[in-house]
């Protein structure tokens, strides 16, 4: 499993903001949804968008790009032209960091 990661200071992170980090390797955007923080990898499955520029509804983001639909509560991808998930991260908020963990490895 991996190492938790401090990916940004959670004071001044308001609802709708996003923020980008890198984690293992692998390039996350943690969003605030309403208050709750969540991640996923920055990587639209369909043609390798960055995903944390698209435009969010509810707990779904869409890919600037193309227009596919991710969940950012579980990876999935939810409309074409995407069809493979993007992976999710664990989140959660210690001594006033937002930290995020790559569960896969
Ligand atoms: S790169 Fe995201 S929908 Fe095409």
């Amino acid at each position: 499993m991996g190492q938790w990661v401090a990916v940004a200071p959670a004071q001044g992170f308001g609802p709708g903001e996003h923020r980008l980090g890198e984690v293992d390797g692998v390039r996350v955007a943690v969003f605030n949804i309403e208050g709750e923080f969540l991640a996923i990898e920055d990587l639209c499955t369909h043609d390798g968008g960055t995903l944390a520029d698209g435009s969010l509804q509810g707990v779904v983001v869409a890919c600037p790009r193309h227009g596919a639909r991710f969940c950012l509560r579980t990876g999935a991808a939810l409309s074409a032209p995407a069809f493979e998930p993007t992976a999710c991260m664990s989140v959660r908020v210690r001594e006033g960091q937002v930290e995020v963990r790559d569960e896969r490895w």
